[in-house]
Formats: structure tokens, C-alpha cells, sequence
């Protein structure tokens, strides 16, 4: 079966391949498999993810087993990379996304993705160069859709307005070990440092414009800095995923997958395992209605104020 990329919206959960620099090629071709056959038909890589290394690691599945291509939506993202002295810095011009893309599409020995995201905003970007660069991919058919990541809302806008070449995408981190994205929506007016707007716009700027909200790090707290299941410091969190656990018959990450896809009908939960017991609760996710009570529970249990 040819997946028509029309569907890619009705994707919920995608497979993230930042961590599979250490899978055989077997492993990574097991997995690839697995979530193929349970309806993960989208892939999130970058090529900042081990230094490429997982963009070749999947490519080599993809020699192996090309029939596999057109079942899949790919999806790889450029901007981020590494000085001489192995120190993290951001570009987003013409030169460093053709180059990036054409280097992404070597390493994955392919002819096009479907999705390019810019990874993070470059302070010196120029929104008319990076348009001409999503021309060009477009025009020669290396990239069929585009979209950011990290990005916040005066930027995406700028980009929305700039180019006609539609941003579909802003990838962000979101779940219930990181909220920022909607704590100031619910703390609007407020005097209190999480009334103070800063994110607040940009969750129903992307909604009014139908943008895809795309969770990264969906299961982590703080800046990858680990899982908040059974984790000590997210003690009443734990409590309250257990209680609606047990309430449905499911597991704790599935309730925490379903409490980001209520947020609307088009947003999607990047899972970063490769573990398929895993992987099989985050997909019970979308099986899962939580009551509204219950979702502002669940935000409550994390430390977070509701006015
Ligand atoms: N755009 C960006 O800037 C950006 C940045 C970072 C990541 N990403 C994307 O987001 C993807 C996911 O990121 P991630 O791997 O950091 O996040 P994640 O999927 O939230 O995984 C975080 C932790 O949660 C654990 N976990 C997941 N499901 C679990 C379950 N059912 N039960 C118990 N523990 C569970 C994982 O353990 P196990 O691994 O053992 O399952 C891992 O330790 C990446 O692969 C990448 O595609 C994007």
C-alpha cells in the first residue's frame, strides 16, 4: 500500500529516531517494521542527531528494505550545528539548507522527504532567503512540505507571511513534565510570573492557522533531563496517571499520550523509544478520552497553578 501523504494529519503518533545510534541496523529495521504494522507511518530525524549517524543508520534500513519508502512520511529537519570546537550554534541560510538537504538525502539514500523542519530560529535569518531555499527544494523536488521547530510566534508569523510556500509544522516541547506552551494561556492576567505572556499566543496562533502541533520529548522534564514517569519529584503526577491508569484498564504513558492529543484534533506526540512495550502504551493514547475534569487534573498534579 502507497501511503497518500494527504494523511499525514491523521497521524497521531510518530516514531523519533534521535536514539538510535546504538541499534544494530536489524534492531532499527525490527522497529521500523513493528511501528509500520501497529500505524506509525511518520518518522521525525534531524540531521544534527548524532552527527548524521542516525539519518545513515536509517538509510541502510531503507537500502535493505526499499520497499518500505512508500509507506512512510519523512521527515528530517537543518540549522543546528557543530562548531570546531564541538559547541552548538544555529544557521538558517540559503548556502547551509541546500547543503544540509542534499547531504540529509545522501546519508538516507533518497530523492526526497516530505517534511523538512528548520530546526531552530537563526537569529540572523532573513525570511526571503530561507523562502528561495524552500523554492529551490521544492522546484527540483527534494522537500515536499516545510515547516519549523522551536520557533516562536512573531517568527512563525513572519515566515507565514513571507513565503508561499505554507509552514505547516512547529515542532515544540510539550508534555506534562513541560508545559510552558499553555501554563500562560491558563494563567491569562494574572499577577504572576506565569501570567506574564510569553508563549501563550503562539499555541492558538498555530491552532487559528491550522500549524501542526508537533510534541517533542513528550514523556521528559526540563531539558531532556529525564522521564517523569515514577520519578520522585513528579510524585502527585505519578498519583493522578496512576488513578486514571487504573480508571481505563491502561498504562501511565498512555494517559499522558492522551492528555496532549486532546489539546486538538491535528496535534501529534513524538515518541522517542525504541522499546516497543513503550511504544505500544503511547499508541493506547489515542484510544483514550479523559473527561476535562480529569485532563485539568492531571495539569493540576503537576505543580501548576489554576486560578
Ligand atoms: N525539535 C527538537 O528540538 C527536538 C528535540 C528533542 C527531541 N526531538 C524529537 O522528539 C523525539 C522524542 O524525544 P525523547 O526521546 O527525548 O522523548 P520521550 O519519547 O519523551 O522519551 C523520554 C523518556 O521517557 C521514557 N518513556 C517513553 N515511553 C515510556 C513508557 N511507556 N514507559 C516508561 N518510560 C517511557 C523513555 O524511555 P525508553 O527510551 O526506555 O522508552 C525516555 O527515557 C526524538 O526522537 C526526536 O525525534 C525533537
Amino acid at each position: 500500500m502507497k501511503i497518500n501523504e494527504n494523511i499525514f494529519k491523521e497521524q497521531r503518533i510518530i516514531q523519533g529516531l534521535m536514539r538510535i545510534n546504538n541499534l544494530s541496523v536489524d534492531e532499527l529495521y525490527n522497529l521500523i517494521k513493528f511501528d509500520i504494522e501497529n500505524g506509525i507511518n511518520y518518522f521525525d530525524l534531524a540531521d544534527f542527531y548524532s552527527n548524521g549517524e542516525c539519518e545513515r543508520k536509517f538509510g541502510e534500513v531503507l537500502k535493505l528494505h526499499p520497499e518500505l519508502r512508500d509507506k512512510m512520511i519523512i521527515q528530517t529537519k537543518c540549522g543546528i550545528l557543530n562548531d570546531h570546537e564541538g559547541n552548538k550554534y544555529f544557521d538558517l541560510s540559503y548556502e547551509h539548507i541546500v547543503d544540509s538537504v542534499k547531504n540529509s538525502l545522501k546519508r538516507m539514500n533518497l530523492d526526497s522527504i516530505d517534511y523538512l523542519l528548520f530546526h531552530r530560529p537563526d537569529i540572523f535569518m532573513d525570511a526571503n532567503e530561507v523562502a528561495r531555499a524552500m523554492s529551490y527544494l521544492k522546484g527540483e523536488g527534494f522537500v515536499k512540505h516545510f515547516g519549523v521547530s522551536n520557533f516562536p510566534h512573531e517568527m512563525v508569523k513572519f515566515m507565514k507571511d513571507e513565503t508561499n510556500i505554507p509552514i505547516e509544522i512547529n515542532q515544540l516541547q510539550l508534555g506534562l513534565g513541560h508545559l510552558d506552551l499553555i501554563r500562560e494561556v491558563l494563567n491569562c492576567n494574572m499577577n504572576s510570573e506565569e501570567g506574564t505572556e510569553h508563549t501563550g499566543e503562539l499555541f492558538f496562533y498555530m491552532k487559528r492557522y491550522n500549524i501542526v502541533l508537533q510534541c517533542w520529548s513528550p514523556f521528559q522534564h526540563g531539558f531532556m533531563e529525564g522521564s517523569i514517569f515514577n520519578n520522585p519529584k513528579f510524585k502527585e503526577l505519578n498519583e493522578t496517571l496512576e488513578e486514571f491508569a487504573t480508571k481505563y484498564n491502561t498504562s501511565k504513558c498512555a494517559i499522558a499520550t492522551c492528555f496532549l492529543l486532546m489539546l486538538s484534533k491535528t496535534t501529534q506526540v513524538i515518541t522517542g523509544s525504541t522499546n516497543i512495550k513503550n511504544i505500544k502504551e503511547c499508541l493506547d493514547g489515542k484510544n483514550i478520552k479523559l473527561e476535562k475534569w480529569e485532563w485539568y487534573k492531571l495539569y493540576r498534579s503537576t505543580g501548576n497553578f489554576l486560578p
